[in-house]
């Protein structure tokens, strides 16, 4: 180890630390506020994800400036990969120490970014912070509580995560609720997502179901990969199903029989126009995803989430999300296509666009101050 960074920050700049899939969706509109203020920053992209399609078509489709600095870091079990991610993200600081980083949601490469922020002295801002499942067996639990205990500076998009973090005892002053930057991002590109060009680039009819599943509960066991494919196989019995598969569930699912289950078509991961495009058409949304739960709230699609607990409750109360175990499926989804699970006429608060602005702008004040 180098030792704490140099204290003159490179040229004051704020440096964000992107790694998976929906860390890009998440940093679009902090980027572009920041830009608009004429904020120093750079884009440090660990490589944590790196197929074409969990990473390059979202630089694509969102407008992303390309990553300044590319860790190509990969892939590994957690304790190897967040190895990798502390000891290449300290180099990368120490060599151009920033103002202050952000770091996005809770991956690993957040918890990472994060913690070699702590050890360097670099203040560090967290968007997404004080969410809770409560359940510490889901990895992005740990990572979430361990990222909010040494942030400097809290960004929370959805008031229950306020009240979390002051049952932890975490001061006020580094608390800010600023809304979801996910839906600035959502809302920018709102009419950018058409149902009708990737329907007929795939085959889809016009009443479908769009699912996605990549929970390590979900999929890394055989036992848990059957009950899924069996909850899959109620849906498709109830209407075609469209699955851009994430490479993480594949083998498993597939040896679960996904393959041989009628009317599913397994494909691909999606790009974020086409896969919120289809999104948008669909009757229902099945999903362990945490992002998936937030957008079908705003677009006020019905969503299903496959899991036994949500750190995003506000999309429950607020929305359109139901929690439902693999063997309930069938029945939901009857009450979903009844249309009996529309959200109320008010979505959460500060879901309205401009998170990203609101962050820039308390960002632009700490480095002035
Ligand atoms: C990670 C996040 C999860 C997030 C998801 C978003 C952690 C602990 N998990 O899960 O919270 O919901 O990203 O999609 O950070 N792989 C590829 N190509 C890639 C990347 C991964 O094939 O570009 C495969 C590799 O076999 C790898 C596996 O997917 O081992 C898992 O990847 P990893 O980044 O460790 O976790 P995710 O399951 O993607
Ligand atoms: N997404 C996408 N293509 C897909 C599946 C998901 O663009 O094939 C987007 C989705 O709209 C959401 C984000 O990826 O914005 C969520 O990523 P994921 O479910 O992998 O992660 P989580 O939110 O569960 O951490």
């Amino acid at each position: 180890m180098t030792g704490p960074a140099a204290t003159t920050a490179t040229a004051g700049r704020v440096v964000h630390v992107v790694g998976a899939r929906p860390n890009f969706i998440k940093a679009a509109p902090v980027i572009d506020a920041l830009a608009a203020l004429e904020v120093p920053q750079w884009l440090v992209h660990t490589g944590q994800h790196y197929d074409p399609l969990l990473s390059d078509v979202f630089f694509r489709d969102l407008g992303l400036p390309a990553p300044d600095v590319s860790l190509g870091v990969g892939s590994g079990s957690h304790g190897h990969q967040t190895g990798a991610l502390l000891a290449a993200l300290e180099d990368e600081f120490v060599a151009r120490p920033p103002a202050w980083v952000v770091v996005y949601g809770d991956v690993n490469s957040t918890l990472a970014a994060a913690l070699v922020c702590a050890k360097l002295l670099i203040p560090v801002a967290h968007v997404e912070a004080g969410l809770r499942s409560f359940d510490v067996t889901m990895p992005e639990e740990v990572n979430r509580r361990l990222t909010d205990v040494v942030a400097d500076l809290l960004f929370v998009t959805s008031p229950e995560g306020v009240d979390h973090l002051r049952a932890e005892g975490v001061d006020p002053a580094r608390i800010e609720m600023v809304g979801n930057p996910m839906i600035d991002t959502l809302l920018r590109h709102l009419d950018r997502f058409d149902p009708g060009p990737v329907r007929e680039r795939l085959g889809v009819p016009e009443r479908y179901a769009v699912a996605t599943l990549h929970r390590p509960a979900n999929v890394d066991t055989p036992e848990a990969a059957g009950r899924l494919v069996a909850a899959l196989r109620e849906l498709a019995a109830r209407l075609p199903v469209v699955l851009p598969l994430h490479p993480r569930g594949r083998g498993r699912l597939e040896a679960a029989g996904l393959r041989e289950v009628a009317g599913i078509a397994v494909i691909e991961p999606l790009g974020y126009l086409e896969f919120l495009s289809l999104v948008r058409g669909a009757a229902v949304v099945v999903t362990d995803s945490g992002g998936i739960q937030e957008e079908t709230t705003v677009l006020r699609i019905p969503c299903l989430t496959l899991r036994p607990n949500t750190e995003r409750p506000v999309t429950i109360t607020h929305g359109t999300n139901r929690l439902v175990e693999p063997e309930a499926l069938g029945p939901m989804v009857d009450a979903a296509l009844r249309g009996e699970l529309a959200g109320p006429a008010e979505g959460p608060p500060l879901w309205d666009g401009h998170a990203g602005e609101r962050i820039a702008a308390i960002l632009a004040a700490r480095l002035r101050g």
